[in-house]
């Protein structure tokens, strides 16, 4: 009879033993958690393609906040709806739009936990698209400089780091530059650097309502057939001074989230986005799949390919689930 000299299963004979061996531990300080704010004054609006999740007001979103306090979550990362769209997005770099008055609700109340801000113009322009349109496409320079005040804006009003998801050439170095010279220098960066045009966003598109009006994402989105030209993405924005960089989605993405760890030296962070997670909600609704081992083993997986830090609708579950 053959007997094996090396026998992996000696060291998964129980629970301590897996647990003094296990490469990768799951905590809540590598949760992000992202809300969505409106100008509404229901509290919640449901987003159905995303269940458990909602438009907020404003009020509800600074409870919102300190739940996630509670909770231990570090950071919250936020979406604006504004109550008017125009072609620039002009709500998005006001004083008194509802990202800027939500900070500051935010701020007032709730202390210590992170305050991102996603800077991007979808949510804010009646066409849909992530920037000044010319001709049909998404003009690159005219858009950096509105980025750049968009940040500024963001940043004087109390957010704590500034996360650019347009896909813009030189975003990066246009938002640090703004910043600096609006003495933000203390503001950090955590550049999308490797988003790609992902059909994963579905549900996220009907929850802000930012579906593009016409044509697509995909003249600077990444193409999902990519990934050397990930790398590429990846070094500009950190010459142009990201501090953080993520990559979006997640899921199918694991080999990029690899790749990006293994090159650079900042931290990585992943975004589990809207369509992974309807997907696990919709399974576990069907009772096809058990929730909370299936998100476990899914954000666990992501840490493992290399992610410091996760972006996910399941956070508080999550956190609640780790406690
Ligand atoms: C752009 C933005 C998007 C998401 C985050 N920031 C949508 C897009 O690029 O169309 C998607 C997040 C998700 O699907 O969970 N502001």
């Amino acid at each position: 009879m053959y007997k094996p000299y090396t026998r992996p299963r000696r060291l998964r004979g129980s629970n301590e033993m897996r647990r003094m061996v296990r490469e990768t531990n799951l905590s809540v300080d590598d949760l992000i958690y992202p809300l969505f704010v409106t100008r509404q004054t229901t509290p919640r609006k449901p987003i159905l393609s995303m269940p458990g999740q909602n438009q907020l007001s404003i009020d509800e979103l600074v409870k919102e906040a300190a739940l996630v306090k509670t909770l231990g979550i570090p950071a919250i990362i936020l979406f604006g709806i504004p109550q008017d769209k125009d072609a620039v997005g002009s709500d998005s770099f006001d004083d008194n739009g509802v990202i800027q008055t939500a900070i500051r609700a935010v701020k007032e109340t709730v202390s210590d936990v992170m305050l991102i801000t996603d800077v991007c113009f979808c949510e804010y322009t009646d066409h849909g698209h992530c920037g000044v349109i010319k001709d049909e496409y998404v003009d690159n320079d005219q858009t950096l400089s509105l980025l750049a005040k968009q940040a500024i804006s963001h940043a004087q009003a109390g957010a704590d780091m500034i996360a650019p998801s347009g896909m813009m050439d030189g975003m990066v170095g246009a938002i640090r530059n703004g910043l600096d010279d609006a003495e933000l220098e203390k503001t950090p960066i955590l550049s999308y650097a490797v988003k790609y045009a992902s059909a994963f966003y579905g549900p996220f598109r009907d929850a802000v309502d930012s579906a593009p009006k016409f044509g697509d994402r995909r003249t600077h989105q990444m193409d999902p057939a990519n990934v050397r030209e990930a790398i590429k993405e990846a070094a500009l924005d950190v010459e142009e001074g990201a501090d953080l960089l993520m990559v979006k989605p997640a899921l199918s993405y694991m080999d990029v989230i690899a790749g990006v760890k293994e090159n650079f030296d900042l931290p990585v962070a992943a975004y589990n986005v809207s369509g992974e997670y309807a997907m696990v909600k919709a399974a576990a609704q069907n009772g096809w799949i058990d929730e909370k081992s299936v998100t476990l083993e899914i954000l666990t997986s992501l840490k493992r390919a290399g992610a410091d830090l996760i972006l996910t609708y399941h956070a508080k579950d999550v956190a609640k689930w780790l406690a």
